[in-house]
């Protein structure tokens, strides 16, 4: 009776009917009503009691045994289902689309507002010599304010640099043009700084130009003030006295906030204030520099950092959010 039993376990563990049709008549033959199990528990009344536990034990094995195979037996005639149904030339999956990256999306925007005004976008390269990224900026050899920006030099060449600002296309620029010059530079900058939520080793800048007759210190008031109001819808600015080597004089542009709610008051420190960006008059020694007649030509300058701007624009705490391309933080940027 037990070896009966045993031979029925191993039947059920070596089927391995394929079509439906097979599948359908094991079934039958151990779980249909008058099926093989169903057998097997009426005789148990027949059972010598001394045997009933183990007989028992036995039919519940074989009962387990037959419920796996039925189930395996569905479960891999379903996916062969799905795979003979399915339309190989379809896509693997819904491919969704990236989005623009927010610091190309505020570096369109700021670019778009000055076109709007007549400036042109320039490039220039982001491997750099020393006299584009110093020397003709009114930067010569020892100048203290070089240590301003910790440069990253090829340490077999120090005249092959990864520029430290934008101002390098400025110098590009006026070497190859003649006045009226009106330009803005975006691009990526490089400084050997410690990283941290403030700031990065390779940032972006865009610098603004205007070189021609009779361009004084107001006109850059009213550029600035036209861009304030178009990016943040703020028109309240300030200048207040600054250092650059190559303008002068030289002025760190303020924009009022506002002090309207606790985000105003914590990243304005209680001021209400908050800097944006650096610019001045080119000083006439870098007019020179370029073989523009300072005493013809005269001309302004700016340039701002791209991350500061969107932090502000979105109040986004950490500069490093912008490199690490967590998709969380990028799909945000869908609807801008
Ligand atoms: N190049 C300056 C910097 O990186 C910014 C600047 C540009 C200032 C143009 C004045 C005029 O700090």
């Amino acid at each position: 009776m037990f070896d009966k039993i045993e031979e029925l376990l191993q039947e059920v563990s070596s089927f391995n009917g394929t079509g439906k049709d097979e599948t359908e008549q094991f079934r039958l033959k151990f779980n249909g009503k008058k099926g093989i199990l169903n057998d097997l528990f009426d005789q148990f009344k027949q059972v010598p009691n001394e045997q009933k536990k183990e007989y028992g034990q036995r039919i519940n094995t074989l009962k387990q045994a037959v419920a796996e195979k039925l189930e395996a037996l569905k479960s891999a005639s379903e996916t062969e289902g799905t795979v003979a149904k399915e339309d190989l030339s379809r896509p693997g999956f819904p491919l969704e689309a990236g989005t623009t990256h927010p610091i190309t999306l505020v570096k369109n925007k700021i670019n778009e507002i000055f076109r709007s005004i007549g400036f042109e976008v320039a490039e220039g390269p982001e491997i750099e010599d020393d006299w584009h990224n110093f020397s003709a900026l009114n930067m010569p050899e020892y100048h203290p304010a070089r240590d301003m920006q910790d440069t990253f030099f090829i340490e077999q060449n120090p005249d092959v640099l990864l520029r430290t600002h934008t101002s390098t296309v400025q110098i590009r620029h006026m070497e190859k043009n003649e006045p009226p010059i009106r330009i803005l530079a975006p691009g990526r900058v490089f400084r050997n700084e410690a990283i941290s939520s403030r700031s990065h080793c390779i940032f972006h800048q865009i610098e603004g130009l205007y070189i021609d007759e009779n361009v004084s210190f107001a006109d850059l008031k009213q550029t600035i003030q036209f861009f304030t109001t178009e990016l943040f819808g703020k028109s309240k600015i300030r200048m207040r006295p600054s250092y650059f080597p190559f303008t002068e004089p030289s002025a760190e542009v303020d924009v009022y906030w506002g002090l309207n709610s606790e985000t105003d008051y914590r990243i304005t420190k209680g001021t209400g204030w908050l800097e944006i960006m650096g610019c001045g008059m080119v000083d006439p020694a870098v007019l020179k520099n370029v073989n523009i007649d300072p005493d013809k030509y005269s001309g302004y300058a700016f340039g701002m950092g791209i991350e500061r701007i969107v932090m502000l624009l979105y109040q986004i705490g950490d500069i490093r959010m912008f490199f690490e391309n967590d998709k969380r933080m990028l799909d945000q940027f869908r609807m801008v």
